[in-house]
């Protein structure tokens, strides 16, 4: 069988995001674009896979440390025609197949890939192009074809005449291309153009020269390879992707109340009878069980929900746990390391932080427990704070089973309290209590009769 290699061109800036960070990493469905055509490059199990990149290489190649390729830097972005060429050393004795794809087309799938590669070898062809129909093929290459239908060349948009920017054919930038053919090909295209680059489109010509065979495929959905080179085009192709998911989810049992509105992540998964308010974003590797409710407003990055779950109105979670039955919110803010365990009740205006916190415990009203264990059936009164940093470190704070920890008080880390321990209101707690005992301040309470008349008196006399 032929090798097959591939070539993922992501050295551009994108001039037309007009940004300082590299198109490529612009994100889609939460992941970097160009995490999906190399997912879909990784599908084919290639000999090689060698991503060229430019503006940003550092950045691009730490957002995909995680995938096993070879990278090539373009030191200066000549074109696309340069891009591939500078992979040329490492393909050197490469005599099979590249497929060469583009970082900013995030949606082509593995069928459709498959589909060109297998024409390309059928037809025992050099080039073989990817292309679609457009109704808009605005920004992108028009195939020239002859009087007999055979391809004749690529001209891009900006060098097109008013006759060939009538053209609906669209070049998809993907192309199979023999390895043999290829380089010794690019080295011989010019840069005559409007933008004085190398546009690899050009080795069309260079292939019909030569007598070569040049063939292209058309893929059935233009969608499918639609690239992204302006953030509305990034806005929308976010908007189609998010619809499909949420087809998917609302397909699969989950209720969207409103799915205009609800975003979720590729990688998040949802159980059957969840029903999700309007406003809610599920992200990163979010996953949400059954039967839960979101009532709305709600933000939940990289969080697992067991079943049964409950985020009343407003709620931020990330990185955290949270086991069945639990309710949360409103207005509630969980940061990462809080895991909760069942029936666990959050209430409003409780912020926590690297809590662990058992079942049936409750902490219902405007509380920071942060870096502090909590035992099974412990009320956390209204007021409470975890102390838990001195201006130096961050220290943690045990809390036992069935503590009664009275409102307004402030227990200062590192700090334990045992179970059944009885936390009075408005306890300042800085010394460790054995379980089952009762801690309050010393605190004389006065009360002066008839204050606030004198009070008074005295103030109108000024
Ligand atoms: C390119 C094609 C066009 C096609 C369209 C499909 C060329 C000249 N034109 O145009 O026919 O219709 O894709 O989406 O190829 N890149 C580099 N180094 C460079 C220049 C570009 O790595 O020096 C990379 C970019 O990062 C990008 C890809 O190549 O991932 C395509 O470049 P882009 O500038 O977006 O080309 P288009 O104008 O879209
Ligand atoms: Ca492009």
């Amino acid at each position: 069988m032929t090798e097959l290699g591939v070539i993922l061109l992501a050295a551009g800036l994108g001039k037309r995001m007009k940004s300082s960070l590299p198109k490529v990493l612009h994100r889609l469905g939460g992941k970097p674009l160009l995490q999906y055509p190399l997912s879909a490059a990784q599908q084919f199990e290639p000999k090689k896979i060698t991503v060229v990149v430019g503006h940003g290489a550092e950045r691009v190649r730490q957002a995909c440390s995680d995938r096993d390729v070879a990278w090539v830097v373009q030191e200066r972005q000549l074109g696309t025609g340069h891009a591939v060429l500078c992979t040329r050393e490492i393909y050197r004795q490469f005599a099979g197949d590249l497929m060469i794809l583009s970082g900013d087309v995030p949606f082509i799938t593995k069928q459709t890939l498959e589909a060109l590669l297998s024409h390309h070898r059928k037809e025992k062809a050099a080039l073989t192009v990817l292309t679609a129909c457009m109704d808009r093929p605005a920004g992108y290459g028009r195939i020239l074809r002859d009087g007999r239908g055979a391809i004749e060349g690529i001209v891009e948009e900006r060098d097109a005449s008013e006759a060939q920017k009538e053209i609906k054919e669209i070049n998809a930038g993907i192309y199979a291309v023999s390895a043999p053919f290829l380089f010794p090909a690019l080295e011989r295209i010019s840069n005559e153009n409007d933008q004085g680059e190398y546009y690899l489109p050009d080795i069309v010509d260079i292939a019909l020269q030569d007598g070569a065979r040049v063939c292209a495929v058309q893929v059935e959905n233009p969608r499918e390879i639609a690239g992204i080179n302006t953030r509305e085009e990034l806005a929308l192709m976010e908007k189609s992707l998010q619809e499909k998911i949420n087809r998917g989810w609302m397909e699969a049992g989950v209720t969207l109340k409103d799915p205009q509105t609800t975003y979720i992540d590729e990688e998040v998964v949802i159980g059957k009878d969840t029903f999700i308010g309007p406003n809610t974003h599920l992200l990163g590797r979010t996953v949400v069980g059954e039967r839960c409710r979101i009532d709305g407003s709600a933000y939940l990055t990289d969080t697992q929900l067991s079943d049964e779950v409950h985020l009343r109105f407003s709620v931020v979670l990330s990185n955290c746990r949270v086991e069945d039955g639990a309710i949360i919110g409103p207005f509630a803010h969980l940061r990462p390391g809080t895991s909760l365990g069942r029936q666990v009740h959050i209430g409003n205006f409780v912020e926590t932080k690297e809590a662990a916190i058992g079942e049936g415990t409750k902490a219902n009203h405007l509380t920071y427990l942060g870096d502090v264990t909590i035992g099974r059936e412990t009320n956390i009164g209204a007021g409470t704070i975890t102390c838990n940093y001195d201006g130096f470190k961050k220290y943690r704070t045990a809390i036992g089973d069935r503590v009664q920890v009275g409102s307004d008080s402030t227990l200062v880390a590192p700090l334990s309290l045992g179970d059944d321990v009885y936390v009075a209101t408005a306890t300042t707690v800085r010394r460790d209590v054995p379980a089952g005992a009762l801690v309050y301040n010393e605190r004389q309470e006065r009360v002066k009769e008839g204050w606030t008349e004198q009070k008074r008196k005295k103030m109108k006399k000024l």
